[in-house]
């Protein structure tokens, strides 16, 4: 498959996009077992009604149609409607209703550990201070299913950098808020909470790695991680962390919520890799959300170029 470099797609609707983004941010407010990321039930209740799923009103847009190698946009609908949260549920289709009244206001930031210029950016500043651009990327789940997303957001360097970190800081790890009140999932024993991830900072610094607050044109719903999550289009979707509360500086590798509830399935780094099988999935190929059949994996998610030098040195079977 030819893959065209992201900035030949289409810039003149994608500078369009942009431009209704920022008027439409403005109206649309994102809703003031089995040890499995990506785990549920796959195909469950696929409910597209907006009635009661959180996406009453919303005109998705998006201002290309296909990602750089032609695989066209998953539907809004099953992007909001097909979701891994397990703060609130197990069940994929059961996210959008159980979490649409997930309150996201107020709502701040800590970035702190080893940095020189700590700080905590309430999400409305947050959302001022840094340009969003759209970014359509794959997303591909460790239980080989995948969709194509046009994100909002900013690299999540421009946010590190800021902060400034400190030369002793190699990793970066955050923190989903934790609320059991409004989020019963956390009430389950069966994982540590709240959800943390992690990544290297050299990692984090990679321009791909991208702080969304937004998609289709609309702030992140609540069911997608409002109001901002973690998007590391290389490595497989539980990486990408919702609803962040916190982001630190450390020196030691954080443990992840899945590294912690089966470390022999789930690794740090989780790079996508269709030649190293999970124990349970096969990751040679995916099936795409919205369409039949299946696709080839592709190494890195297809974004080998841009990231395999960061793991030049490391034993890439050895993911987990
Ligand atoms: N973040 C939190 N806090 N809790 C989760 O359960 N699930 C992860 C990731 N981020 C998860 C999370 C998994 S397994 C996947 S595949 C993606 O979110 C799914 O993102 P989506 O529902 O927006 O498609």
């Amino acid at each position: 498959m030819k893959k065209i470099p992201s900035s030949e797609i289409t810039p003149e609707s994608l500078y369009l996009s942009r431009r209704k983004f920022i008027t439409q941010a403005a109206l649309v407010t994102a809703g003031a077992g089995i040890l499995a990321a990506c785990g549920g039930k796959l195909g469950g209740n696929n409910s597209t009604s907006t009635e009661s799923n959180g996406t009453a009103g919303i005109t998705p847009i998006a201002g290309a149609q296909t990602d750089e190698y032609g695989r066209e946009l998953t539907e809004f609908d099953a992007v909001t409607n097909f979701n891994n949260f397990y703060e609130f549920t197990t069940d994929k289709g059961g996210v959008a209703r159980l979490s649409q009244d997930f309150k996201t206001r107020p709502w701040t930031v800590e970035v702190g550990g080893l940095v020189n210029n700590p700080k905590t950016y309430d999400i409305d500043d947050l959302l001022t201070r840094f340009q969003e651009e759209e970014r359509i990327y794959r997303l591909r789940c460790v239980e080989a299913w995948s969709m194509v997303i046009p994100w909002m957001g900013f690299p999540l360097n421009k946010l590190l950098k800021e902060v400034e970190p400190k030369a002793s800081a190699k990793y970066v790890r955050f923190e989903t808020l934790y609320d059991p009140d409004q989020m019963p999932g956390q009430n389950s024993s069966w994982y540590v909470w709240p959800y943390v991830e992690g990544l290297r900072v050299d990692e984090a610094m990679n321009d791909l790695a991208i702080i969304s607050t937004g998609l289709y044109g609309n702030r992140l719903l609540p069911q997608n991680g409002a109001p901002l999550r973690l998007v590391v289009p290389w490595k497989y979707g539980f990486k990408s962390i919702k609803s962040i509360v916190k982001i630190n500086l450390v020196e030691e590798m954080p443990t992840s919520l899945w590294m912690a509830a089966s470390p022999q399935e789930y690794g740090f780094y989780a790079n996508v890799n269709p030649e190293v099988d999970h124990p349970r999935w096969s990751q040679a190929s995916e099936r795409i959300i919205g369409e039949t059949g299946r696709k080839p994996t592709l190494m890195f998610n297809g974004y080998e170029e841009e990231v395999a030098s960061l793991y030049s040195g490391l034993d890439l079977r050895k993911w987990y």
